[in-house]
């Protein structure tokens, strides 16, 4: 078969292993032609795309970013993708096509193939907010460039008896700070899930230094509100490609807590780097076997599904039961941070 293969959305660690990983199980297992879709959907709809062999792959298991390419892309553009699906595979010559992308890439592949375009998904994000699916790739990295940070903000912090606000990536979803918030011990943990009341993280500070602690950690994802009533703070607008842009949380709690506590406080804003760089050793396995399940999946002709992960096991499931909802944080999951606001 010539399968195309595309990486959309965001960009996110382990998303080359997956290339790689199709490369090997498509032409090494099913003698497999792989065709690598450059930009996303872009390259689907501009007609570009090269051949990917083994060699093509070498290194990739290691490599973060994407060899392919990604491109977010305005939704009339996929649209018109859409009605012009079949054209589309067409013109590049496949007979199927593999599509890794997060919530909107996903959402997307639905389309194409209610279309008639043979399409199974990969779900790919750090924001790991994939509902039907236990765990995303590139979440765990994320999760562990965040918890080194705030393991290193502690000793600073505490050196100049500060509070250290570190902004996390989340848009809708609060997984990243959550993890990384426990797993490096932060004071508090404020997610877009459980909107916080400013006054109530300044007395938990001001009581921590009273017992003689010298710092304090707040983690805070970047979609994080206040409580309606308290702290007046508004996100940015919905951008081109329908995506809430935000206000900059961070240093907004850094300077109203500075100036609530009178202890000079300051912002961390990790952002990308979150994203960036060699996928961890987790990733790079959930990588290569949502690959691996992914070819097999195109040969069984269960398009329409999408590689899931269900404890241990990989389960092939449509890709509606991910695009209904995200998966946000429970209230049970946010009670046992421990977080004391
Ligand atoms: O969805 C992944 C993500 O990294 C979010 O955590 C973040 O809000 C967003 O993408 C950033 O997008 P961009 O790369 O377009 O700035």
């Amino acid at each position: 078969m010539r399968i195309g293969v595309l990486t959309s959305g965001g960009d996110c660690p382990g998303l080359n292993a997956v290339i790689r990983s199709v490369v090997h199980r498509g032409t090494d297992v099913h003698g497999d032609e792989i065709l690598g879709i450059e930009d996303g959907f872009l390259g689907l709809i501009e007609g570009r795309a090269r051949p990917l062999s083994h060699d093509d792959v070498t290194g990739l298991l290691t490599l973060g970013g994407t060899i392919l390419g990604s491109a977010r892309v305005q939704r009339d553009k996929i649209r018109w993708a859409v009605e012009n699906s079949r054209q589309l595979a067409a013109n590049l010559g496949i007979d199927a096509l593999i599509a890794i992308g997060g919530e909107g890439t996903l959402t997307a592949a639905k389309l194409f193939s209610d279309a008639g375009l043979p399409v199974v998904g990969v779900p790919k994000t750090i924001d790991n907010d994939i509902d039907a699916t236990d765990v995303t790739f590139g979440f765990d990295t994320a999760v562990h460039v965040a918890t080194e940070a705030i393991d290193r903000l502690k000793t600073t912090a505490e050196s100049h008896q500060r509070v250290m606000v570190v902004e996390l990536m989340g848009r809708h979803t609060g997984w990243i700070t959550l993890t990384a918030g426990m797993a490096g011990g932060a004071h508090g943990i404020l997610i877009p899930e459980k909107p916080f009341d400013i006054e109530a993280v300044a007395r938990m500070i001001e009581e921590r230094f009273q017992r003689g602690k010298k710092f304090a950690i707040i983690a805070v994802a970047e979609g994080a509100q206040p409580l309606p009533g308290t702290l007046r703070f508004e996100h940015g607008q919905v951008d081109q490609f329908g995506h809430q842009t935000f206000g900059g949380i961070g240093t907004r709690l850094a300077i109203e807590l500075e100036n609530l506590l009178g202890k000079e406080a300051r912002p961390v804003i990790l952002g990308h780097t979150q994203r960036g760089g060699t996928p961890t050793a987790l990733d790079r396995v959930l990588a290569t076997r949502f690959g691996w399940h992914a070819v097999e999946a195109v040969h069984k002709g269960a398009f329409g599904h999408f590689t899931a992960l269900r404890g241990t096991e990989i389960h092939l499931t449509p890709i509606a039961d991910a695009v209904v909802q995200l998966k946000t944080v429970p209230e049970d999951r946010w009670s046992e941070s421990e977080a004391v606001l």
